[in-house]
């Protein structure tokens, strides 16, 4: 249980989910220091409380702020490398907005809404991967972005949430090839379909009871964080493949490829 001994991570969207379960995770791995990032400062407040109880050598920093906010961001970045004398080992992109409920398709889709979606998904990730990079191809890190088959497949009716996935698929991709001299990865997960907030209010008729819990799907995030990938980049791995959880790694297609 020590696989992120000595590790530094910042999770965003670790109020509640998957997100969550990443962090209580991360700090039964003996991370050194986690970074959570949601807009509901009371529930972060509740989980720092937990993970005190459960991993005391974890030093939590909480920080509530809107990922489609820029000017967030740069607080976000200059907070935790203050904090933090300058560490971070590991950054997962999870929070996400699914936008307005229930879905509208794209020719009614209202432009505000979709801009939001766009800047909370796509754009807040470009721009935390903006900050923290010059540090991490320094000291070396792991990058991990969590996407949705809804990033892949054009699903009616799944609009600005779709696109944006699109877009987060694209840009891990690139980065990822971009940053292929460097010590610094970039790696795509998909979890599959969980039973959370945001997909009870993407798909309100169907049962979640037919979703995984966010509490199984972390092997794959412990994984990508620890010291036994390095060098493992460009990748995108589904977390409910089966082989994550017995140890190893599971299955995954490459994204990425050198210029
Ligand atoms: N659930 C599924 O079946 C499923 C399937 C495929 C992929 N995914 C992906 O898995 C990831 C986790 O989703 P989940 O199902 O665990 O969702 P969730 O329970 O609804 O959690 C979403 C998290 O994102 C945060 N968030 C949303 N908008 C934000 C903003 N503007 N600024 C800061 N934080 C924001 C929320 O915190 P606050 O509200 O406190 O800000 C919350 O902590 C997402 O990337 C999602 O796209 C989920």
């Amino acid at each position: 249980m020590n696989r992120l001994k000595g590790k530094y991570a910042l999770i965003t969207g670790a109020s509640q989910g998957l997100g969550r379960e990443i962090a209580l995770t991360y700090a039964r791995e003996a991370a050194a220091g986690l970074t959570l990032v949601a807009r509901d400062s009371q529930a972060l407040v509740a989980l720092r409380k937990e993970i005190n109880q459960v991993a005391p050598v974890t030093r939590v920093l909480v920080i509530s702020a809107d990922l489609a906010s820029a000017e967030a961001m740069e607080l976000v970045a200059a907070t935790v490398f203050s904090d933090f004398g300058g560490r971070l080992d590991v950054l997962v992109n999870n929070a996400s907005s699914i936008g307005p409920s229930p879905m509208p398709m794209l020719i009614d889709y209202p432009l505000p809404d979709f801009r939001r979606v766009l800047d909370t998904n796509p754009i807040g990730p470009l721009l935390l991967m903006k900050k923290v990079l010059p540090a991490m191809i320094e000291h070396g890190g792991s990058i991990i972005n969590v996407t949705s088959d809804a990033g892949v497949v054009g699903y009616a009716g799944w609009g600005a949430y779709g696109v944006s996935k699109f877009a987060l698929e694209g840009l891990s991709a690139i980065w990822a090839a971009e940053l292929g001299d460097t010590a610094v990865s970039v790696n795509l997960v998909d979890p599959g379909d969980m039973n959370s907030a945001m997909h009870r209010a993407a798909e309100p008729t169907a049962d979640p009871n037919d979703w995984a819990d966010p509490s199984q799907l972390t092997e794959v995030f412990v994984y990508l964080a620890s010291d036994r990938s390095a060098g493992i980049s460009g990748r995108r791995s589904q977390a409910q493949e089966k082989g994550w959880g017995k140890g190893e790694e599971a299955p995954r297609v490459e994204i990425a490829q050198a210029r």
